[in-house]
C-alpha cells in the first residue's frame, strides 16, 4: 500500500543528493511530485525518470534566495496538482568555510541566505497553500553540525542549520493548531556531492567515517526513508522535532 497515495509533495534541492532520492521514493509511494533545485537538466532528467517508472513529476528550476521561486513552486503545485500536502525544504550549501575570523560577509550571507532564508521562503509560501487545503508535512534539512556536534571552520553552515531548528519549532507551534505538522530532519554523514565536497580526501572520510557508531556513512535513500515518515501519516503525532539520522554519530561525540 503506497504510503502518501494522491499526495501532492514538493521537493526543493531535487537535482541530487538526499532531495533527489527522496522525490524519487515519494513518486514510487503515491504522490504527484514538484521539484526544484537551480539545474534544469538535472530536474528534467528527474521527471523523467519518475515518469518511466509510472509516477507523475513536474520541475521548476530557480534558485532558492529568490522568494518569488519559493511562491512560483507552490503556486505550480496548485495549478497542476490543485493543493499542496507535503514540502522538503533541503536545498543547501556548506558555505565560505575556514577560520572565523576570516569569512567574507558575502560567505556568511550566502549560507544563511540559501540554508535559512531560502527555507522560510519555502514554508511562508507552502504553509499558506496547506491552510487552504486542511493542513500538511514541512521538513526541513537540518543537520548535526552545530546542534550535537561542531567542527572548527564550519560556523556559517553551523549558524545557518541550526537556526532552521528554531525555524521548525516556531513553525509547529504556530501552525499546529490548523494541521500543520512541522519537523527537520538532522543527517549525519551522507554519500552525495555535497559530502565528496567537503571530505575529498581518503584521510577525512575515514575520519568522519569512524565517528558514526555505525562505523560507514548513509546512502541517501536511507533519509529519503526517513523523510517519507515525516511527510506521511506514520508521523502524525510528530511536530517540531529535530529528528536526528545520524548513524549514531552524536552518541559518540556527546
Ligand atoms: N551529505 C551530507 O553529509 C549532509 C549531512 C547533513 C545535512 N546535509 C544537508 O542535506 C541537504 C542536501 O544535500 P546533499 O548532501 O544531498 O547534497 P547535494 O549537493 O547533492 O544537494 C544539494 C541540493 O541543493 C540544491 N541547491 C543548493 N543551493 C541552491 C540554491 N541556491 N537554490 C536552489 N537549489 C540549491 C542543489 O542544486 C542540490 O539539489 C543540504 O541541505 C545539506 O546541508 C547533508
Amino acid at each position: 500500500m503506497p504510503r502518501i497515495k494522491d499526495k501532492v509533495a514538493l521537493v526543493v534541492g531535487a537535482s541530487s543528493g538526499i532531495g533527489h532520492a527522496t522525490a524519487k521514493l515519494f513518486a514510487a509511494e503515491g504522490a504527484k511530485v514538484v521539484v526544484g533545485a537551480r539545474r534544469k537538466d538535472e530536474l528534467d532528467a528527474l521527471v523523467s525518470e519518475i515518469a518511466a517508472a509510472g509516477g507523475d513529476a513536474v520541475a521548476l528550476a530557480g534558485d532558492v534566495r529568490s522568494e518569488d521561486y519559493a511562491q512560483a513552486l507552490v503556486a505550480l503545485a496548485s495549478e497542476r496538482y490543485g493543493r499542496l500536502d507535503i514540502a522538503f525544504n533541503n536545498a543547501g550549501t556548506l558555505g565560505e568555510k575556514g577560520p572565523s575570523t576570516g569569512i567574507s560577509a558575502a560567505g556568511w550571507n550566502d549560507a544563511l541566505a540559501i540554508n535559512l532564508t531560502g527555507s522560510f521562503f519555502g514554508a511562508k509560501h507552502q504553509i499558506a497553500q496547506m491552510l487552504k487545503n486542511g493542513g500538511g508535512s514541512v521538513i526541513f534539512t537540518s543537520t548535526f553540525v552545530g546542534h550535537t556536534t561542531a567542527f572548527p571552520g564550519l560556523a556559517a553552515y553551523a549558524a545557518s542549520k541550526s537556526g532552521l531548528i528554531g525555524l521548525t519549532q516556531a513553525l509547529a507551534a504556530e501552525f499546529g493548531p490548523q494541521g500543520v505538522r512541522v519537523n527537520a530532519v538532522l543527517p549525519g554523514a551522507v554519500e552525495t556531492e555535497m559530502y565528496r565536497e567537503a571530505n575529498d580526501t581518503p584521510e577525512t572520510q575515514a575520519f568522519i567515517t569512524g565517528l558514526h557508531a555505525l562505523k560507514r556513512i548513509a546512502r541517501a535513500e536511507e533519509l529519503a526513508h526517513s523523510v517519507l515518515y515525516l511527510a506521511s501519516d506514520d508521523s502524525s503525532f510528530v511536530s517540531g522535532t529535530a529528528h536526528l539520522v545520524d548513524g549514531g554519530l552524536s552518541i559518540t561525540r556527546s
